[in-house]
């Protein structure tokens, strides 16, 4: 489902990724897990479409993404990529309802539809009395999976979490880690996590250490 080859990347002078090779299965559950500044995140967003390839090549779904036009890759990655941020990245002018409809307006599925299925998102995951509040009126594990039930608007192929629960609390951690898994389990979607979370990397299918740019 996703597959890097021979994948490098530099900021300026400084090798960040040296020579990446891997590839996921579809419905796996990958945990990523390496020091900070070992090239995690530079990683997760060049497997997610959101950074230019500088060398070698991404595929996803058997589509090379290096050479698609923009409107194609952000109808791919709209359409078949959901991606949890370490810091949730919530809209703070839009109600929690709102955030989570809006990458499903923007993928062009009627005000109804998106609504609907924000709502069932948004009782599945125990937030339906939050629904109007903007972010500023929530605790940081509200915000967190209401980020979460954003990433889910398009029911995405893929979900990519840059440390998801790097900021909250250990009970709402394991929440969101319950729910990851559950997701992963009952939807079959793919995930990708970056995390620091021993208990969380331990129950994935595989885990991916990342050491100076390099697949150790
Ligand atoms: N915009 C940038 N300009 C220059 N260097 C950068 C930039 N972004 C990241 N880097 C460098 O690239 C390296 C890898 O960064 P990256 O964010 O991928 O690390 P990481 O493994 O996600 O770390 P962390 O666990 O701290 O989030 C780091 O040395 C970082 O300083
Ligand atoms: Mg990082």
């Amino acid at each position: 489902m996703i597959k890097a080859s021979n994948l490098y990347y530099s900021y300026g002078k400084i090798n960040v990724l040296n020579d990446i090779n891997l590839e996921i299965k579809k419905g796996e559950f990958v945990c990523i897990v390496g020091d900070s500044g070992a090239g995690k995140t530079t990683l997760l967003q060049l497997l997610g479409t959101l950074e230019r390839i500088q060398k070698g090549t991404v595929e996803i779904n058997g589509t090379i993404i290096n050479n698609l036009k923009s409107n194609k890759l952000a109808h791919l990655r709209n359409k078949e990529i959901g991606f949890i941020f370490q810091f949730h990245n919530l809209l703070s002018e839009f109600t929690a309802l709102e955030n989570i409809m809006l990458p499903g307006l923007i993928n062009g599925n009627s005000n109804k539809e998106v609504k609907e299925k924000a709502i069932k998102l948004l009782n599945e995951l125990k937030l339906s009395k939050r629904s109007n509040h903007y972010p500023d009126e929530l605790s940081g594990g509200e915000k967190q999976r209401i980020a979460v039930a954003r990433s889910l608007i398009n029911s995405p192929s893929i979900i990519f979490a840059d440390e998801p629960s790097g900021n909250l609390d250990s009970k709402s951690a394991n929440d969101l880690h319950k729910l990851l898994h559950f997701l992963n389990k009952k939807n079959k979607q793919t995930l990708v996590v970056i995390t620091h979370n021993n208990k969380l990397a331990e129950q994935a299918d595989r885990i991916i250490k990342i050491q100076d740019g390099k697949i150790i």
